[in-house]
């Protein structure tokens, strides 16, 4: 049997693609690998969000080269394929800089990947069109033992692309205009992951609250009646979502927080700045206050939910008075955790063109400031857990012996000690100890086993 080994970067869209092309490839007779020695079919899903993130594809495929090579003297072929938003973006170029390459294609191709192999056996190919059809009717669902070995949270595609155009941000370029997916097909997916044992649902978008799918009676469906549809499924008993927008919060999603048991506390919003210049420049429209004003409503509804964000330091034109404003935004809603990265240039978005880019040294010094605050942050809200009871999904067996790992409500690692309980049961566990990046707590009460 032929091995696939698969390397995604960037964000859980990726994750979600890659399984959805192993489940292609294995319709193929290709076998999953996670050692890039022994495959015989190597692929990088790429991303493009920052200069960083799409180098790094380069040294990866450098690695590749080589490993080609020592394969060939032993007489394997070793075909290798790049994917994701740097095959979108850059096409053509990556053969050019990387001539062993056999297949460049963009995230909405993925269906055509056996074709796409076999011409590439006379020479390599490129495929970045968009598609009219839509990829994910065309991609196979996965068999039940390949659900059951990616674990008892699922990510699940709902939406994809995005029309917003930030200017800083390559999205929309690589990931083409909004789409939803129809409400019948997300329902038919998650009932089959559901009766493999999955019991979290994270719903994946880049804009993931613009979801606006044809529902079954032809009527367009928002993510607030989906989330609760899908709470309906036999053996959910957990549903996130991930990525919002603030402008996408309607009064109806913000409801649905604290009225809708299996949704968890824990919303994922960027704000990216907390300065009404700044915000207006990279066209996010909106304020800090609205975003104060939805944070505190969803607040009065789940109290304790884990609000995290992400944020762009050095934007063009950022002054010291405007990241002043995101250090103020950040005290005054007080984060669980958030990831910040300094402002990247990137071809083809207006930001990039602007002349009056902030330098390395000032961007740095700023997100040191911003990462030291933020983490503060983070660790008082693990610790102000400590002496709660909390439900947590047992996701694997713990780092010693004896030990269950799995997740609070609010998207915390949580290690405890237990021999008896298994994978997919909710605990009921005190926490004791916040340390590090996890909970660790003693078990009060084993919870509900659901027959896979
Ligand atoms: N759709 C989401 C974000 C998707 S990209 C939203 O609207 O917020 C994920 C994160 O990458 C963004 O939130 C932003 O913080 C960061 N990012 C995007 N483009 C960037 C750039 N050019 N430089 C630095 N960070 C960037
Ligand atoms: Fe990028 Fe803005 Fe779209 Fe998010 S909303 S994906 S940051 S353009
Ligand atoms: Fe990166 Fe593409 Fe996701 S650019 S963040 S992999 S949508």
């Amino acid at each position: 049997m032929k091995k696939v080994f698969v390397k995604s970067y960037g964000c859980q869209a990726n994750v979600y693609d890659a399984e959805r092309m192993t489940d292609l490839l294995a319709g193929e007779g290709y076998r999953e690998t996670n050692a890039m020695e022994d495959a015989d079919l190597v692929i990088l899903n790429t991303c493009h969000i920052r200069e960083k993130a799409a180098e790094k594809v380069y040294s990866e495929l450098g690695r590749v080269r080589d490993i080609k090579l020592v394969r060939a003297a032993d007489g394997h072929d070793t075909k290798v394929i790049v994917a994701g938003c740097v095959a979108q973006a850059e096409g053509s170029e990556i053969l050019r800089r990387a001539p062993q390459v056999d297949v460049v294609v963009g995230p909405q191709n993925y269906h055509r990947l056996p074709d796409l192999l076999q011409r590439s056996r006379a020479r390599s190919v490129v495929d970045t069109e968009f598609p009219i059809e839509d990829k994910f009717d065309h991609l196979p669902k996965p068999t039940r033992a390949q659900i059951v070995s990616r674990g008892v949270s699922a990510f699940l595609t709902i939406q994809e692309g995005c029309d917003k155009f930030c200017t800083f941000c390559v999205v929309p370029y690589t990931r083409g205009t909004e789409m939803s997916r129809p409400v019948a097909r997300l329902i038919d997916e998650a009932t089959r992951l559901a009766e493999a044992g999955v019991r979290e649902l994270s719903l994946i978008g880049q804009n993931v609250n613009a979801y606006h799918g044809e529902g079954p009676d032809g009527s367009v469906w928002s993510l607030s009646r989906l989330l609760r549809r899908l709470a309906e499924i036999p053996g959910i008993a957990r549903l996130r979502y991930t990525t919002s927008h603030p402008r996408d919060m309607d009064d109806a999603l913000i409801l649905t927080h604290g009225d809708l048991p299996a949704l968890m506390p824990s919303l994922h919003l960027p704000v990216q700045s907390g300065s009404d210049r700044i915000l207006a420049a990279m066209n996010r429209q909106h304020t800090g206050d609205d975003y104060r004003r939805i944070i505190a409503r969803i607040r009065q509804r789940q109290p304790g939910i884990a609000v995290s964000s992400d944020f762009i330091i050095g934007f063009p034109g950022e002054t010291d008075a405007d990241f002043d404003e995101t250090l103020n935004l950040v005290s005054d809603i007080g984060f669980a955790f958030s990831f910040s990265f300094k402002y990247s240039p990137r071809p083809g978005t207006p930001a990039a063109e602007r002349s009056d880019q902030v330098p390395e040294p000032v961007k740095a010094e700023r997100l040191a400031r911003l990462q030291k605050l933020l983490e503060t942050q983070r660790v008082a809200y693990n610790q102000a857990t400590v002496g709660q009871t909390l439900d947590v999904l047992i996701e694997k067996p713990g780092r010693l012996a004896g030990q269950m790992a799995g997740k609070s409500p609010y998207l915390q690692p949580v290690q405890f000690d237990s021999d008896s309980l298994t994978v997919g049961q909710i605990a009921t566990v005190q926490i004791v100890r916040a340390g590090g990046g996890s909970l660790f707590g003693d078990l009060v009460k084993a919870g509900d086993r659901v027959a896979a």
